[in-house]
């Protein structure tokens, strides 16, 4: 689904809008509803990690599929089972975008690893990060076959030099564009200067 293409002399990858693939949005019915919606458009079947079932609807512009996996990502077996289930049922995930809270430690490993276990090829993970990111860049450690990309949330620079929290379109269609350009890092918005940030 991504593909090296040349661009201005360089070659650089790009993911193709066409095909299908397995693909999970962790916490897809918040702030990242747009990312949910654009894959599905895309033609891809979404699975998306909430408490709460999404309000999700296939239109005539929309290819896809959605599928709730409604569970509390801190509890871990649940979790695991969830995950594992999904893929018993729509294969093996290959693209995965998570916002996964503070309050859930082991979430991230427990997903990661599920999806690696039944991984058949290399896998992407986008891990977006709130703005406290910019004071600990580092990765946290991933399994083998998978692909960690990381889009951290900045905010937003006026003009007048105020400053605002990003909004939900902006944030998913910051993430889309780190998912359409395969970026290792992005920053949404600015996190520059960091003492401009909204308080
Ligand atoms: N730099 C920035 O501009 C920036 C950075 C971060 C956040 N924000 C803002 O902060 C606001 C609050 O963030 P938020 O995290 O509430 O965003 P959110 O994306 O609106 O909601 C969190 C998502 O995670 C799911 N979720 C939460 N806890 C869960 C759990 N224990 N198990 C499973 N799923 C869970 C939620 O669904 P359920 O509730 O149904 O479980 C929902 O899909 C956002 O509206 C955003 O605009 C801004």
């Amino acid at each position: 689904m991504w593909t090296n293409v040349a661009d201005q002399g360089n070659v650089v990858t790009k993911m193709e809008v066409s095909g299908r693939m397995h693909t999970v949005v962790v916490g897809g019915t918040g702030m990242l509803s747009g990312v949910t919606t654009w894959l599905a458009e895309h033609g891809h079947t979404v699975s998306v990690i909430s408490r709460r079932p999404g309000r999700f609807s296939v239109t005539s512009d929309c290819h896809g599929t959605f599928h709730s996996i409604t569970v509390d990502y801190r509890s871990s077996s649940e979790l695991r089972q969830c995950v594992a289930g999904a893929m018993a049922q729509y294969g093996p995930i290959e693209l995965a975008v998570f916002w996964i809270h503070s309050d859930a430690p082991d979430a991230f490993r427990i997903i990661a690893d599920e999806i690696s276990t039944h991984a058949e090829n290399p896998w992407r993970l986008f891990h977006v990060r709130g703005s406290s990111a910019h004071l600990n860049p580092d990765p946290p450690p991933v399994p083998p076959a998978c692909l960690y990309r990381q889009v951290v949330l900045g905010f937003v620079l006026e003009p007048d030099m105020t400053s605002r929290w990003l909004t939900h379109q902006e944030i998913s269609d910051g993430v889309i564009q780190a998912i359409q350009n395969d970026w290792e890092h992005s920053v949404v918005g600015t996190l520059e200067p960091w003492e401009g940030r909204p308080r």
